[in-house]
């Protein structure tokens, strides 16, 4: 049993029910048939949790208003993990919800000790711009970096008194139970992040209306002090912003994903040759120590990175996926194969990818203006 999720120290999660029942997150599956044309990870099950998200589907139902709220730490190559997420920002477009991406930079200005320059380049160069490939449009898209607001003032205002308002309504104990250790940066951190999912309610921003905020639940810590921050703000009627829990893509060696090993994980500019030694030589596998054995007791797709890749998208039919499935657990399959099938897909993928990236570049400055 994990005492507390440390959302700057990922830890592998070995038992996502458990997780579950731990904190009080609401399992995702009972929801997925109520979802207008659920996207492939909710369907999959890699969006496992969430809580409140019944205020988004009545919102999405009676087509009224709501927000999708999420940041990222521009840290370094855009990977398969982070495609996960992006797509279902994209989903939520779909579905009529307006956009705020925040670029978490001061973050991680502070706990990762990156100069702010550098930060932008990657949040443009690396994160936007696949966005931008990924489907992401600029209509009703607020894409702003945690150092600079806005140009207009008026926003700019509400959004950093917010950031200094928040701090009233939890405490150094609070803080302590839910994060353990702090340090200053962590806690400027958590203030600008409650904040950063706040501020879309904001009169200057649009007022009270549904946010969901979908997240690796690492990031849960700061949904609930989020959460209950909302509704001790007297200030303000803030409807207290949904979320929802995604799975990892677990690292090419089985491990989390770090963007400071590239042999663990995919990049979305990888070339094909890369693709193919990373699969091939790093791709943790769950089949079996000998041919033999595997033809007699078969794989085990639960733990091969492999088949983990596929189930997260490259392979989008869900039959095509059920047969892979099957016969690998059967030993139909090899480990062999089922990497090359893997390779063919990402690389295709990755081919047409590129090109949708360098289209990509002439729309940046629409998501700039804010
Ligand atoms: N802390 C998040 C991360 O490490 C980034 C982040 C900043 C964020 N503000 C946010 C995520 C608001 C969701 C909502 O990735």
């Amino acid at each position: 049993m994990i005492k507390r999720i440390d959302p700057w120290k990922p830890q592998d999660i070995e038992d996502y029910d458990r997780l579950i029942r731990q904190f009080g997150i609401q399992g995702f599956k009972k929801l997925v048939k109520s979802v207008p044309d659920p996207h492939l990870l909710m369907r999959r099950g890699i969006v496992f949790g969430h809580r409140d998200f019944g205020r988004i589907l009545d919102a999405a139902k009676k087509k009224s208003s709501f927000v999708m709220m999420t940041g990222l730490m521009p840290s370094g190559k855009f990977h398969l993990g982070h495609k996960a997420l992006a797509e279902q920002f994209i989903f939520y477009q779909g579905l009529g919800a307006e956009l705020f991406i925040c670029v978490a930079d001061i973050e991680a200005y502070n706990m990762r000790r990156k100069p702010l320059d550098e930060l932008r380049k990657v949040a443009i160069e690396e994160y936007l711009l696949n966005y931008i490939a990924l489907g992401l449009k600029p209509k009703n898209v607020d894409f702003y970096f945690q150092s600079e607001r806005s140009h207009d003032a008026r926003k700019a205002n509400a959004f950093y008194r917010l950031i200094g308002m928040v701090t009233r309504r939890t405490t150094f104990n609070e803080m302590r139970d839910i994060y353990g250790e702090l340090s200053p940066g962590k806690i400027m951190s958590v203030m600008n992040q409650v904040a950063d999912i706040l501020h879309p309610q904001l009169p200057e921003f649009g007022g009270p209306r549904p946010v969901v905020v979908p997240v690796g639940v690492d990031q849960d810590p700061h949904i609930r002090l989020t959460r209950d921050i909302a509704s001790r703000m007297k200030e303000f009627r803030f409807v207290p912003p949904a979320s929802t829990y995604h799975e990892f893509l677990p690292g090419l060696k089985g491990h989390k994903m770090s963007s400071s090993d590239p042999y663990s994980y995919i990049a979305l500019d990888d070339p094909p040759g890369t693709v193919r030694e990373k699969i091939m030589k790093h791709a943790f596998s769950g089949g079996r120590g000998s041919l033999k054995e595997h033809r007699l007791r078969g794989g085990n797709p639960e733990v091969d990175v492999a088949f983990k890749i596929l189930l997260y998208g490259m392979e989008p039919d869900d039959r095509k996926l059920k047969r892979i499935e099957e016969d690998y657990r059967s030993g139909a399959l090899l480990t062999g194969e089922l990497k090359q099938i893997t390779i063919e897909r990402l690389n295709a993928f990755l081919e047409k990818h590129r090109a949708r990236r360098e289209k990509a570049r002439s729309q940046v400055d629409r998501f700039l203006k804010g």
